[in-house]
């Protein structure tokens, strides 16, 4: 089969290639997914850079992400399962066999049935973005009637955060840098959609709600003291990814605020969490609330352009096409 490979770290130029390599067979318990559209995300080119070293198991196909239909099923997988149209996510987690090839195998519920009204591109873009906005949005209880501040709301988690948070009955405010992305957040359903370079973005989301419930954030030290503003005893700060440099917390104003710290990465969600994950963005797949974002497309040959677009932070899901 197609595949992208590396076999040490560094950059997209440097290791990553295509090869004709065997295509895998599923274990036990595994299914194996024709692959059709591969999803990048930020995680897949940290951990091929080196950045978030993953152990190479003599090699590695990356991105967790993917859509395409179950051509084979291991030992212990119903043989129904053959045919399904699915959504991947974490395929590449602790496993060689990634999605930026032409078959993929991995654990039987890390492929999630795609509703018929979804498209390719919607299920190549959900996995890690989704499952992580979802984690951050419920690890702390329902959202319902709750309300959310996303921040970042036109990236790939923070999209997902505005719609879940929206499905699930939150009222969402989200902060943007500019115009291109506050149209972005607003087609995702968020009510308030804010620039955060303002100098009055404090006082618009105050209006909006005095003390979150829920912040979804993801980049701590440059926020905290705008996130501290709109935070009190019932607010849960959860924080998805790590800035260039660690923040130094002010310890008083938290305790002031009396507000919580969570801390999520996705590789160790337990697996309930991660199983309740899936059936939650399945229903709201199902009823039509999710939609992915501005798609860049590269063939699987342009894998290393892919890598290199969503390392320079393109606005919108870059997917690549499996032949
Ligand atoms: N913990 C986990 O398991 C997990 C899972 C998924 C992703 N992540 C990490 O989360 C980060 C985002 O991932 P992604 O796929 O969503 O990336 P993305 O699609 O590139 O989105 C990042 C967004 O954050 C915005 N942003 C940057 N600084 C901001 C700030 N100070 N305030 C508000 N928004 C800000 C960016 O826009 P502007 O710069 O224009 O504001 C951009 O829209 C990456 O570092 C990724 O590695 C972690």
């Amino acid at each position: 089969m197609k595949a992208a490979v590396y076999r040490n770290y560094g950059t997209a130029a440097e290791v990553l290639r295509v090869e004709d390599i065997e295509p895998p067979e599923p274990g036990p318990g595994e299914v194996r997914v024709r692959i059709e559209l591969s999803g990048v995300n930020p995680t897949d080119w940290k951990s091929r850079s080196g950045a978030t070293p993953r152990p190479i198991d003599g090699f590695q196909i990356p991105h967790h992400d993917g859509t395409g239909v179950i051509d084979a099923v291991g030992a212990g997988v119903d043989s129904a399962r053959l045919g399904q149209r699915v959504w991947t996510w974490m395929a590449a987690a602790g496993r060689r066999w990634g999605t930026a090839a032409q078959w993929s195998v991995l654990p039987s519920r890390q492929a999630v049935p795609l509703p018929a009204g979804a498209s390719a591109e919607l299920g190549a873009s959900l996995g890690v973005p989704a499952m992580t906005a979802h984690r951050c949005l419920f690890a702390d209880g329902p959202v319902e009637g709750r309300n959310v501040l996303v921040a970042g709301g036109a990236g790939a988690v923070g999209h997902y955060a505005i719609e879940l948070a929206k499905y699930f009955g939150a009222r969402v405010a989200t902060t943007v840098s500019g115009p291109e992305k506050a149209e972005l957040a607003r087609r995702a359903g968020a009510d308030l959609v804010v620039n955060y370079r303002e100098a009055n973005a404090v006082d618009q989301l105050r209006s909006f709600a005095p003390q979150m419930d829920r912040i979804v954030e993801l980049a701590l030290g440059a926020n905290l003291e705008l996130d501290l503003a709109v935070s009190g005893p019932q607010t849960h700060i959860v924080d998805y990814a790590a800035e260039p440099a660690d923040p130094v917390l002010p310890v008083r104003k938290c305790m002031t605020a009396n507000v919580t710290l969570r801390f999520i990465l996705l590789y160790g969600v337990p697996a309930e969490a991660t199983d309740q994950a899936a059936a939650a963005i399945t229903e709201a797949l199902a009823a039509g609330a999710l939609t992915e974002l501005p798609v860049i497309r590269f063939p699987l040959d342009q894998v290393v352009a892919a890598q290199q677009a969503v390392e320079a932070g393109a606005v919108g899901k870059v997917i690549v096409e499996v032949p």
